[in-house]
Order: structure tokens, then sequence, then C-alpha cells
């Protein structure tokens, strides 16, 4: 039986909420489509199992998810920390590195990972590369003012900057910020470099790679079969 993308991630992202998220806690809400299953879970268990949990969501989008689903959504300066976040991911390497942000939240997602404990990481297996920026180009979320400045100074870390669009205009993130994706021809080769050089580039808001981030990141392949990425990792 070979599973369908969405099962996979409504397999792993349950699997995640089950293990992880204990009665009492301080839950993050991931943003994107495993996100969505891991917010559906938290939900039931609120509902269905009475659990108390304070959650704080990564995106406008994922807050009204979980207000459709009854959780009661939190400020983040409303918690002292969060125990657990569960969020999905773009890439995920050998080393439990992450590139995020396709889905436009990687501002709050890393000031939520920041204020996180455990920051556990759920995926399907075609989110598994040997190395970041081989399949998805990494996100970098600038200020809109004198942003083809900014993308012209990203371009001289190598890599190819396109203005994300949506319906046809630059698309705004929940921080009002537009989004470059950064296509690296071969990979990034070194990822801790890389996010010095983007980091201290004027204009930039945050960059999509979340380095020593994960504490865990749980994998679904097509069978069903979940792999834990922390049991081979080894790390710089
Ligand atoms: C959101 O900004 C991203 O970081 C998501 O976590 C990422 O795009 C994963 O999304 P999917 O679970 O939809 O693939």
């Amino acid at each position: 039986m070979v599973l369908e993308a969405a099962e996979m991630k409504r397999i792993v992202a349950e699997a995640a909420v089950d293990q992880y998220v204990k009665d009492g806690m301080n839950v993050g809400l991931g943003t994107g489509s495993t996100a969505y299953y891991a917010i559906r879970r938290i939900g039931q268990l609120v509902n269905e199992n009475g659990y108390r949990l304070k959650c704080v969501a990564t995106s406008v989008q994922s807050e009204e998810l979980a207000r459709g689903w009854g959780i009661d959504v939190l400020d983040l300066d409303e918690v002292d920390k969060l125990d657990i976040t569960i969020d999905g991911a773009d890439e995920i390497d050998p080393k439990m590195n992450l590139v995020k942000g396709l889905g436009g939240a990687l501002l709050r997602e890393k000031i939520v990972a920041a204020a996180t404990v455990s920051e556990i990481i759920v995926a399907d297996d075609s989110k598994l590369v040997e190395k970041l920026g081989t399949k998805a180009p990494l996100p970098v979320e600038v200020l809109r003012f004198g942003h083809q400045h900014t993308s012209h100074a990203l371009k001289r870390q190598g890599c190819e900057p396109v203005l994300r669009m949506k319906d046809g205009k630059p698309f705004v993130t929940d921080g009002g910020n537009y989004i470059y994706d950064c296509r690296f021809p071969n990979g990034i080769e070194n990822p801790f470099f890389i996010e010095s050089r983007i980091d201290v580039t004027p204009g930039v808001v945050e960059n999509g790679l979340f380095l020593n981030t994960a504490f865990e990141a749980l994998v679904c392949d097509p069978e069903g079969n979940l792999t834990r990425v922390s049991e081979t990792v080894k790390r710089d």
C-alpha cells in the first residue's frame, strides 16, 4: 500500500501530538499542510479529552484554524516558554537542520521555535535531503523598503532571489514584509556561514534556515513507517 501525501502528513502529525503533547503544557502550533493535522489533533485533545493547554500560533492562518477547532490561542508574550512546538518543514538534512518558510510563516515560526524547549518537526519523507537548498529555495523575509536593493545584496551570496508573488502581487507576510525565495544552484554548502551572511544584510528580517533548532524530526514514508531523524543525527 502506498499512501497519498496527505495521509502521510496526517499519520506523522497525529503521532507527534500523541507522543509529545501532555495535559497542562504550553504548545506552539506550526503552519502548513502537515501542521494542519497536528492542530486538528490538539483540538481533539482539548475538546474530547479535556486537556488544558496554552497554545501559541505561528501564523494568522494557524490561529484561525485553531480557534475554529475550539482551541484558545494566546499571544507568545502571555507565556514564559513553550514546552513543545509541532511544525512542518520544507527540507530536513541528515543533521536535522531545516529549510522552512515556503508557507510564508518563517518569522513567527523562528520566534516561536526560539521560545520552545522541544521543537518537533513533522513531515513526509519527500522533505529529506542530503544537502539543504537542493529541492527548496531558501525563503528570506525582507522589509518592503528598498527590497530590490536587499535582493541584489542577497544575490552576492551566490543565489538567485525571486520575489514571491500571490495573485499577481508581491506576497505579504503576517509581519507586513516581502519574501525572496533564494535558489542556490548547487544547494547550500555551509548553512551556518550563509545564515551569518544573510543575517547581516540590511533589509533582511529573517531567513528560513533553522539550524540546530529541531529536537526531533518525525518523518513518514509512503508505507506509513515513521522514522526519527534524531536517532541518526550527527550535529556540527
Ligand atoms: C511555513 O512557513 C513553513 O515553514 C511550513 O512549515 C512548511 O512550508 C511545511 O509545510 P507543509 O507541511 O505544507 O509541507
